[in-house]
């Protein structure tokens, strides 16, 4: 049973879960009323990678001038909302309790209902962000530091998921090869703008091949690592670049020819491209080009919803609305995409 939603009905989207602090308010349609991102890079450039500790820490100081902030942008009150949606995994444990205790607060200071939402689910909505993409029965690839997986959207929520990684995710690949190459934390925006400087010319392996749906980055990450313990001259300069256009090749690659495998598989009106690697150009690409080849259409969020933010939260949140899932957010870092 869903309730019918209100037009002009106002979510708070909260996302905590890992090192960005992102707030939006959100309407039933997708339409994005104010934003804000409070970024943790520079606090984390210095050790490449997240600092768990850190991040919650940092939510902490950020979450509610971010709220704040966008609530002001919108010129809103407490009142004018309708409900709150926060992210309750999967993500790092500290950062979803900062998120989901934050959020319980406000809801019940404000009298508002709280929806605790699958971070996977928010993903995969940011792409009807702004105005409505997604057509069923729909493929996505989901794209993220954490996840990397392909699911078939059968009608609006429902979910199957039939692929994902064995090992790394394509995110934690680029963010590792960029440390390698020595470029700044997070490593895929500098792996993208040195890899379309340089030459593909070293034949990485393909993971995965022989695993149906699934993926696999860890055997390539590695590769790159003893390829560059093999030549240390080309970890930086000229051949850094080749390096980095190699290692996309390959990522390629295998995106696109699981991507091909699954929408034949499955029937499928288009392929939903989401997650932080999915602001990459040589996938928005790369996906293009298959999609064409496939008569399929390409969702992509625009590129400010690709990475972690508050609006996809607040676009699922209404989801959980509409199917009366309120209930105090509880954390949970063993969501899978299918759960709620
Ligand atoms: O979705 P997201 O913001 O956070 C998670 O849920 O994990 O994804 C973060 C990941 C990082 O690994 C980051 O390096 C990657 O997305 N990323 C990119 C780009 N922007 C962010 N990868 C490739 N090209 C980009 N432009
Ligand atoms: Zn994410």
């Amino acid at each position: 049973m869903t309730a019918v939603l209100p037009d002009d009905g106002l979510m708070l989207g909260i996302e905590t879960s890992c090192d960005d602090t992102g707030v939006a308010v959100v309407r039933p349609d997708g339409e994005v009323v104010a934003a804000a991102v409070a970024s943790q890079v520079e606090l984390h450039d210095r050790y490449g990678g997240v600092y768990p500790e850190m991040a919650s820490r940092a939510h902490v100081d950020a979450i509610l001038p971010t709220v704040r902030k966008v609530l002001t942008d919108a010129d809103l009150r407490p009142s004018d909302l309708t409900a709150i949606g926060v992210t309750r995994g999967p993500g790092l444990i500290g950062s979803l309790v900062v998120g989901t205790n934050s959020a319980v607060g406000l809801g019940d200071g404000w009298g508002l209902p709280v929806y605790g939402v699958n971070h996977l689910r928010g993903h995969l909505r940011s792409a009807d962000l702004d105005e409505r993409r997604v057509d069923y029965p729909a493929m996505v690839l989901l794209v993220s530091g954490g996840h990397t997986l392909l699911a078939h959207l059968p009608a609006p929520g429902a979910v199957e998921l039939v692929g994902s990684t064995r090992d790394d995710s394509v995110g934690e690949a680029y963010d590792k090869v960029a440390r390698m190459l020595g470029l700044p934390y997070p490593g895929g925006p500098a792996i993208d703008k040195l890899a379309k400087t340089g030459t593909p010319d070293v034949a990485f392996p393909r993971p995965a091949k022989d695993l149906e749906l699934d993926f696999s980055f860890s055997g390539l990450k590695s590769s790159v690592s003893r390829f560059l313990a093999a030549n240390p001259d080309r970890a930086g300069g000229s051949g850094a670049a080749d390096v980095a256009a190699s290692f996309v090749d390959a990522c390629l690659d295998v995106l696109v020819a699981k991507c091909r495998k699954a929408l034949a598989r499955y029937p499928s009106r288009c392929l939903v491209v989401v997650g932080g690697v999915a602001a990459s150009p040589q996938v928005r690409a790369a996906a293009q080009q298959l999609c064409d080849e496939a008569g399929v259409s390409l969702c992509l969020p625009p590129l400010r919803w690709s990475t972690d933010n508050g609006a996809m939260i607040g676009l699922a949140a209404w989801d959980y609305l509409a199917r009366g899932l309120d209930g105090r957010p509880r954390p949970d870092t063993s969501l899978t995409i299918a759960d709620w």
